[in-house]
């Protein structure tokens, strides 16, 4: 599933007639990466989770995800913005007992993630999560890891343990829609997905991936440019050129 409600304030006043995921990032609009990302993966049942005023925009936009060599998309409207966590548990129908990769709109992944989800597929218990070292930890989920194992998992520390920011991809087994549902709002008031991957953490069943290529999210100024950058000089990579012919509508 792709995770592209809330209100994208950061992006103001951009995202005043707008939603964030809409925005353009280099030749294409923001939300085309994380779909192309799964597309890639072979994962061929989507949904959209959207909200806010411009959700009918991901209808016209996104069609049935013939642009992904999908045969059907499937869209959930996520009321208000109640936290990431509050957006996965929108699935619960969608997943119909089966484990769930769940990827944020606004989150671009240079490599393929493709041998991480076939792995997970093959053995779907527990969850993974996927880190990256970066230099500015401190505006994400910052993991602590021991050996080959995640032991602590902190939003947006005032002093960051470490570089690592957990990624916005996650793949959870069934049980993820109980976790959801037992958590309560944080201080900023949204159900946290880092609150779900403690649990796991808990269980002692947290996998982790390390990714090798870059990785930005989109949601700031500074990052949505810094996005652009890392995508116009990448032009060569499969997983972020996808399926789509731009010849027609790109050129000089
Ligand atoms: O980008 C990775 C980071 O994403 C992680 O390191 C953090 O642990 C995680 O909390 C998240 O941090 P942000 O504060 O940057 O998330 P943001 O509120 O920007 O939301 C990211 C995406 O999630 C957004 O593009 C759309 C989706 N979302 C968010 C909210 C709050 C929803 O679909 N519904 C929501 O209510």
């Amino acid at each position: 599933m792709v995770l592209a409600g809330g209100l994208g304030t950061r992006l103001l006043p951009m995202t005043r007639v707008t939603n964030k995921h809409l925005l353009p990032v280099y030749d294409r609009p923001m939300i085309f990466y994380p779909l192309q990302q799964l597309a890639a993966a072979g994962i061929d049942d989507i949904l959209v989770v959207t909200g806010g005023d411009h959700a009918g925009d991901f209808l016209k936009l996104l069609r049935n995800g013939q642009d992904f060599g999908l045969e059907h998309l499937r869209y959930a409207y996520q009321e208000g913005e109640g936290g990431i966590a509050a957006a996965l548990g929108l699935a619960e129908h969608f997943a119909a007992g089966e484990p769930i990769v769940v990827i944020l709109g606004d989150n671009i992944f240079q490599d393929s993630l493709g041998e991480a989800v076939a792995q997970f597929r093959a053995n779907p218990h527990g969850a993974t999560v996927f880190l990256k070292s970066v230099s500015d930890p401190e505006r994400f989920g910052v993991a602590t890891v021991e050996g080959d194992r995640v032991v602590r998992i902190v939003e947006k520390p005032d002093r960051p343990e470490t570089d690592l920011a957990v990624t916005g991809c996650y793949m959870y087994d069934a049980r993820v829609f109980d976790v959801v549902r037992g958590l309560t709002p944080s201080g900023r008031d949204e159900l946290e997905i880092t609150d779900v991957n403690s649990r796991y953490i808990e269980w002692g069943e947290l996998r982790h991936v390390e990714l090798q290529g870059w990785w930005t999210d989109a949601g700031t100024v500074t990052s949505l440019q810094r996005a652009a950058d890392l995508v116009a000089a990448d032009r060569g990579n499969r997983i972020l050129a996808g399926q789509i012919d731009l010849g027609q509508a790109g050129g000089n």
